[in-house]
C-alpha cells in the first residue's frame, strides 16, 4: 500500500530496501521535542491568523501535548514506514484527535520543519556544551589557584625551555576553553533565526506570521530568504567547526595528562577514579579517560568533514542528501559533551607533584635565558653577545655534569670575568618565574591577576 501522507499519486508502496535507505526515524526521533514545539507554535500561529479555527488549534495542541508525553514515557511506537519524526508525530496526532490533525501541515513543509527542528536541537546542544565548558574552566581555575606558585618546566619542542608555573599552565587552557565558549556563542547568535514558514522552498500563499512563530520558539527573527532557509546547514557546520577546535584543545590537554602521568615524568597523578588497571600487569595505572578524550577529536572533526562533503555541490534547495546531516552531528555532540565532562572530572582530581615539578623545572639549563638577561641588565651586554657567552657557560656546565647553579663562580668568570656572585640569585626556577612580570607572563603575581579577572567574568 502506498504512503498515507503522500501516497495520492502512487499505486504501489516502496520496496523494503527503499524504505530502509529512506527512513530517518531511527535517529531523528531525538528531535521529537523540538518537532512538537515547532508544530505547536505553527498551529497557534495558524489560528491567530485565522487560517485554521481556534477549536482545531486547541485540539492539535492538546493532541501534540499527549504525543510528547507518550514519547517521554517511552510509550510511543515509532514506525519506519512513516519515514521520519515529522510524519510519526503527525500520524499519531491523527489517531488521537482525528480530522483536525490534517490541518496542521497547512503552509508548512517537512523542509522548513526539519530545518527548524535541527536548529532548535543544535541551539539546545550549544547551551549544554557551554555549561560543560564553564564547569571545566572553573575546575582549571581551582587548579591554577592551588598551584599558582608551583614551578614546572615550560617546554618548546617538548624540550625544557624556561620555568613556568602550574597555575600559568592551567590558565593557558582556560584561555582556550574561553575562546571555545565564545565561538559557540557566536555560532548560536548567527543561527538563531527561524526557517519555519519558508514551506517547501518558495514561501506560502497563506497569510502566515513568521515573526510570531520565530518569537514563540525563542528565535531572534525569521530567516529572510525561503530558498536559503531550507537549503542552509551552515549552523550545523559552524557547530561542528567550533566543536572540532574545542575537541582539539581537549586532545592537547589529554596528551599532556598522558605524558605527565607517565613514570618518566610523574608531574601529576590522575586519581583512581580516572585511571584503569591492566588485566595482566598488576602495577599499571593507565590514563584511559585521557586517551579517549585525546581520540574524540577524530570523530568530531570527522563529522565536520562528512557534513561539509555532503553539502558541497548540492544545488538549491533541499535534497535528500541533507538527511545525512544529523547522525554525524548527534554523534559529535555526544562525544564532545562526554569528553568535556570527563576532562572536568580529571582536572578536579588531578594532583600535581610539587617536588617532581620543581626538580624538572631546574633541569635542562632552564634558567639559561635568565643568565643571558642578567648579563644584559647588569653588564650592559648586547643580547646577542650575552646569548653567546651563556651558551659557552652552558657547554661548560654540561661538560662538568652540573646545572647552571652548580657551576663555580670561577668557572663562569673564565668565560666572562665581570660575572659576580649576584648572578646566582637569578638562576633558580622560582626567581626565574617571579621575574617574568610582563603582562600575561608566568610570574605568580600576574597569574593571580588573570585568575581574579576570570573569576570576575564568570561571576
Ligand atoms: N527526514 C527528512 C530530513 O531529515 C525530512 C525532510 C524531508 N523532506 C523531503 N522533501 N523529503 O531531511
Amino acid at each position: 500500500t502506498s504512503n498515507k501522507m503522500w501516497g495520492g499519486r502512487f499505486a504501489a508502496g516502496p520496496a523494503a530496501i527503499m524504505e530502509e535507505i529512506n527512513a530517518s526515524i531511527g535517529f531523528d526521533k531525538r528531535m521529537a521535542a523540538e518537532d512538537i514545539a515547532g508544530s505547536r507554535a505553527h498551529a497557534a500561529m495558524l489560528a491567530a491568523q485565522g487560517i485554521i479555527t481556534q477549536a482545531d488549534a486547541a485540539e492539535i495542541d492538546r493532541g501534540l501535548a499527549q504525543v510528547l508525553d507518550e514519547i517521554g514515557k517511552g510509550r510511543f511506537t515509532f514506525s519506519r514506514a512513516l519515514e521520519d519524526i515529522h510524519m510519526n508525530v503527525e500520524a499519531r496526532l491523527k489517531e488521537i484527535i482525528g480530522e483536525p490533525a490534517g490541518r496542521l501541515h497547512t503552509a508548512r513543509s517537512r523542509n522548513d520543519q526539519v530545518a527548524t527542528d535541527f536548529r532548535l536541537w543544535v541551539r539546545k546542544t550549544i547551551d549544554q556544551v557551554d555549561a560543560g565548558l564553564a564547569a571545566l574552566i572553573r575546575g582549571l581555575i581551582a587548579q591554577a589557584e592551588a598551584g599558582a606558585d608551583l614551578v614546572m618546566p615550560g617546554f618548546t619542542h617538548l624540550q625544557v625551555a624556561q620555568p613556568v608555573t602550574w597555575g600559568h599552565h592551567m590558565m593557558a587552557y582556560v584561555e582556550m576553553f574561553g575562546r571555545d565558549r565564545s565561538r559557540f556563542a557566536d555560532a548560536r547568535a548567527r543561527m538563531n533565526e527561524c526557517p519555519l514558514g519558508a514551506a517547501a522552498l518558495a514561501g506560502t500563499s497563506f497569510p502566515i506570521d513568521r515573526h510570531a512563530t520565530a518569537a514563540a520558539l525563542g528565535f531572534d527573527r525569521p530567516t529572510a530568504n525561503s530558498l536559503d532557509s531550507v537549503a542552509d546547514r551552515d549552523f550545523a557546520l559552524e557547530f561542528l567547526s567550533a566543536a572540532s577546535i574545542c575537541a582539539m584543545h581537549l586532545s592537547r590537554f589529554a596528551e599532556e595528562l598522558v605524558i605527565w602521568s607517565s613514570a618518566q615524568f610523574r608531574f601529576a597523578r590522575l586519581s583512581d577514579r580516572f585511571s584503569t588497571g591492566s588485566s595482566i600487569m598488576p602495577q599499571k595505572r593507565n590514563p584511559d579517560a585521557a586517551e579517549l578524550i585525546r581520540a574524540k577529536v577524530g570523530r568530531i572533526m570527522g563529522a565536520l568533514v562528512a557534513l561539509t562533503t555532503v553539502m558541497k555541490g548540492l544545488p538549491l534547495t533541499y535534497s535528500k542528501d541533507m538527511q545525512e546531516d544529523k547522525e554525524p552531528l548527534f554523534d559529535a555532540a555526544e562525544a564532545l559533551i562526554l569528553a568535556i565532562a570527563a576532562m572536568e572530572g580529571m582536572v578536579r582530581d588531578l594532583a600535581p607533584d610539587p617536588e617532581r615539578l620543581a626538580a624538572a623545572a631546574g633541569s635542562g639549563f632552564s634558567t639559561a635565558t635568565d643568565l643571558a638577561d642578567w648579563l644584559v641588565r647588569v653588564l650592559g651586554m648586547p643580547f646577542r653577545d650575552a646569548h653567546h657567552v651563556t651558551g659557552r657557560i652552558v657547554a661548560l656546565a654540561e661538560a662538568q655534569g652540573v646545572d647552571l647553579s652548580g657551576l663555580e663562580l670561577a668557572a663562569m668568570q673564565e668565560v666572562e670575568p665581570r660575572i659576580t656572585r649576584a648572578v646566582f640569585e637569578v638562576l633558580t626556577p622560582a626567581a626565574s618565574t617571579a621575574s617574568r612580570l610582563s603582562y600575561g607572563g608566568t610570574a605568580p603575581a600576574r597569574v593571580r591577576e588573570q585568575i581574579a579577572r576570570w573569576k570576575e567574568m564568570l561571576g
